[in-house]
Formats: structure tokens, C-alpha cells, sequence
């Protein structure tokens, strides 16, 4: 019988996550200041974040020690399964070798909880009672509920409002773990009710929700903020994925020739790309591939800019591909792709040449995710289809040139609290929703007075 499944026994677990920074000799720019203009330091970002976590941001060191107590939560489902797609490769008869990495399998169903459980831990070291955060589809605020559960925190989530009204057991999850689910833009925060004044009918965004857990965080001395992806931070820890992958990968006796993620704010993407990146750096011939959707596409349309991380430009300058911080995406079903920015760190990345970017639209997208469901039985999240459909497309490539190709995807989330969107595919109700230009243009002038890259 063929091997499908490479599995590692827990002691196998990585115990440190990696950081590419130091392997890629700094990032060229910092984040900046809003008011001053200067590079932030740990004394501004003290309000928002736990000292160890505003460390790690800026880490020099290449590897940085889980600590004990996050790892035993981590085995509660980790070390994830790497799985060879063999029905799928059967389905689309090719000659790729297709495998994914598991991520749906954790408590919450996502790769989430990887940074959930260890920022929940950082803060409950500090003295922290109570997280705020913003969640799109639900996975993040899922994903932070249950590690403020473990760590006996308690958690805000502002959620996006579309998907507050289309995914109301995601909202009941997050409860069941303690969490209290507000729709955003609310009218609990300034931000939310001056969002809610100019466009009363506004679906929300991640950047609203953003602004509205942040302006909570700072009026509290014993409340911090807690973010799913995008900063240095989450995408460290979410290293355990490509690690283990690694380890896995040469259980197989494969190497990958192409690594996918899909691409929200960068997180799982990177999870599982950085620790294969540091291959390519070594030489190594790979090709790291990000996706996005068609309805918002930062890194294939959008311009290398300093901008807020939320729509009220409250938070620091980052560095990133962007589309304007006030850029509302359509109401796509993959909502955990529907932010404004890039991390800094995967923009940088794209930005050398070492990742490539593509996008899709969602209709093709669901196309991807209901054969792969049909051959491997998995229903992949909307975002995650996103990394199925450029999987197929280069598995059918390599078919079509009769070439050995070795695929590697991040199966980043499960779809089963999806299920309204994949009914609106299977009824055909499901269009595609590409970004108009002059929605764009009009998006990108919110970034004329911000500090400029070339
Ligand atoms: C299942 C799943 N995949 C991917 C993403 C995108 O986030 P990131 O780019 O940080 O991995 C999300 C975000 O909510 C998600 O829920």
C-alpha cells in the first residue's frame, strides 16, 4: 500500500519557531511612528502588546525558544499531518507529487491558534487580563477565544460585520469558549461610530475592526491587543508549520519544487514558506507562491507603501503592499483575505524576488475546492481554496509539460462553517467580484499624504 499520510510523533515537535530576519540581513525598512515620523520603539508599542512580544518583533536571533507551557497546548493537536494528495493527483492525472500540510485539524479548525495560544500565554505572563482583537471569517477570533480560554484571559472580538450576519456559529464558537462577539463597526468605540456615520451601510472590514480592538486595548491598563497575522510576531510562530513540513517532507523522501499559501495578512503563507526560504537562501532551487483573491489583491495590485495597519490610522506605519488603509473589499466568502495590507516581512519578500504572487477569483476558486473536496474529502475554507486552486493549476501545468513536479500547499483551515458559501456555489448563485480600476485609484489616494517608498 502507498504511504498518504507522514506523521511525527510528538517528541519530534520542533521547540523553537524560526525567524528568517536575521537570515535575509534585516529588513531594509522600519516601521514608523505615525506622529513622529521616526522608527517606533518598544515604548510605543508597550500600550498595545506584552514587552515580550514587541522583543520578538524586533528579534535578531534566528531561532527563539517555544516556551514549555506552549507546547503543551500545541499537542493537542500538533504535530499536524503532512498528507500526499494521491486522489487528487489520481483525479487530475498528473504527474505532480501533491502534498498538503494539515492545519485544519487544531481545535478551531485553522493554522490560527499556532500564534493564538502563544500570544494568549506572552500576555498572561505580563500581568494581561483581557485580549481585544478583530476577526474576519471567525478563524482568527476562534482561534484567540479558546488560547484566552486555556490561559484564563479574557477576550473582545470585534467581528467584520458581513461575516458576523453570514457566520453565526463561528460567533457561538468563540462564545462557547468565554469570548464576548461584537459586529464591527460598533458603536462601542469611536472609530466604530464615525465608520458607521459616514457609511451607515457599510459591510465592515478588517481594517475597521482593527481600529475599534485597538482603541479598546489603550483605554485599559490590563487590557492588550492581539493580532491573527501581519506582524513579525505571528508569522514567527507560525513557523512551527514549515518546520514540521520539513521534517515531514523528508520523511516522504520529497523536496518541494513549489510551496503555496493563500495570503490574507501573510501568516500561514509564511508558516509554512520561511523555514523552505532558508533552503532557497542556501541555494536551493524553489519557488514559494502566494495567493490572493481577484476582489483584493494587495500584492498584485497594490503599491509598496508605508500605511496604517487599520482603517482609522491608529497604528504604526508599516511598510507593505497596500491597497489604502480606508480600501473596503467586496463581500467575497473568503473573509480572512479581505484586508487592505501585506505583512512587511512577505512584502519585503515579494519585493526580492523570492516570492512570487498571483490571484484568483472566487468562482474558480470554489471550483478548485470542491474537486479537491470531491477527491480527498476535505472542505477546504474559502481562503484556503485559494492555495488549492493555484496547487491544481500547477499540477495540471506540470501535466500538460509531462514534468515530476513536487507540490506543497498549507491546507490552512477547514470549511465547515462555510457551508452557506459553498451552498451558493453549488446553487450557481456565487459571481466573482475583480476590483473595478477606479475603485482602486480611489482606494490608493488615501496614501498620497503617507511616507513614500521607491
Ligand atoms: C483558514 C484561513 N486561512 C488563511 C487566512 C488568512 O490569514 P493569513 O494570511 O494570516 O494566513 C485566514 C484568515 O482568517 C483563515 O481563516
Amino acid at each position: 500500500m502507498e504511504q498518504v499520510k507522514f506523521l511525527l510523533e510528538e517528541k519530534d515537535m520542533p521547540r523553537a519557531w524560526y525567524n528568517i530576519v536575521p537570515d535575509l540581513g534585516g529588513l531594509s525598512l522600519p516601521v514608523l511612528h505615525p506622529a513622529t515620523g521616526r522608527p517606533v520603539g518598544p515604548d510605543d508599542l508597550k500600550p498595545i502588546f506584552p514587552m515580550a512580544l514587541i522583543a520578538q518583533e524586533v528579534s535578531g536571533e534566528t531561532y527563539i525558544d517555544i516556551p514549555e507551557e506552549v507546547l503543551e497546548v500545541y499537542l493537542g493537536w500538533r504535530p499536524t499531518p503532512l498528507v500526499r494528495a494521491r486522489r487528487l493527483e489520481k483525479a487530475l492525472g498528473t504527474p505532480a507529487r501533491i502534498y498538503f500540510k494539515h492545519e485544519g485539524v487544531s481545535p478551531t479548525g485553522s493554522h490560527k491558534p499556532n500564534t493564538a495560544v502563544a500570544q494568549a500565554y506572552y500576555n498572561r505572563a505580563e500581568g494581561v487580563k483581557k485580549l481585544t482583537t478583530e476577526t474576519g471569517a471567525g478563524q482568527w477570533g476562534s482561534a484567540l477565544s479558546f488560547a484566552c480560554n486555556v490561559f484564563d484571559l479574557e477576550c473582545k472580538v470585534y467581528m467584520v460585520k458581513v461575516s458576523f450576519e453570514q457566520k453565526p456559529y463561528r460567533r457561538i464558537m468563540m462564545e462557547t469558549w468565554g469570548a464576548s462577539v461584537i459586529p464591527s463597526p460598533s458603536t462601542e468605540t469611536r472609530a466604530g461610530r464615525k465608520i458607521l456615520e459616514e457609511v451607515p451601510e457599510t459591510t465592515g472590514s478588517l481594517g475597521i475592526a482593527i481600529s475599534e480592538a485597538v482603541e479598546d486595548a489603550v483605554a485599559s491598563d490590563v487590557t492588550k491587543y492581539s493580532l491573527g497575522s501581519v506582524l513579525n510576531h505571528v508569522l514567527i510562530h507560525q513557523t512551527i508549520i514549515g518546520l514540521e513540513a520539513k521534517k515531514q517532507m523528508e520523511k516522504a523522501g520529497d523536496f518541494p519544487d513549489i510551496v503555496i499559501g493563500c495570503v490574507g495578512g501573510g501568516s500561514n503563507f509564511a508558516g509554512l514558506a520561511l523555514p523552505f526560504l532558508k533552503d532557497k537562501l542556501d541555494g536551493r532551487d524553489l519557488r514559494a507562491v502566494a495567493v490572493e483573491p481577484t476582489a483584493c489583491p494587495t500584492l498584485t495590485r497594490g503599491i509598496f507603501s508605508y500605511d496604517f495597519g487599520d482603517a482609522a490610522g491608529m497604528t504604526p506605519l508599516l511598510p507593505m503592499f497596500t491597497l489604502g488603509h480606508k480600501f473596503v473589499p467586496p463581500a467575497i466568502h473568503a473573509g480572512g483575505l479581505r484586508y487592505h495590507g501585506d505583512s512587511p516581512l512577505l512584502s519585503e519578500l515579494v519585493r526580492r524576488g523570492l516570492v512570487e504572487a498571483r490571484a484568483y477569483g472566487q468562482v474558480e476558486v470554489f471550483d478548485a475546492a470542491v474537486t479537491f473536496a470531491r477527491a480527498e474529502g476535505i472542505l477546504p475554507a474559502p481562503e484556503t481554496a485559494h492555495a488549492i486552486k493555484a496547487a491544481v493549476d500547477e499540477a495540471l501545468e506540470a501535466k500538460e509539460k509531462g514534468e515530476e513536479r513536487v507540490i506543497l500547499f498549507n491546507l490552512s483551515g477547514h470549511g465547515h462553517f462555510d457551508l452557506a458559501a459553498y451552498d451558493a456555489y453549488l446553487r450557481g448563485d456565487l459571481v466573482d467580484e475583480p476590483l473595478a480600476e477606479d475603485a482602486l485609484r480611489r482606494a490608493m489616494e488615501d496614501l498620497k499624504d503617507l511616507p513614500r517608498v521607491e
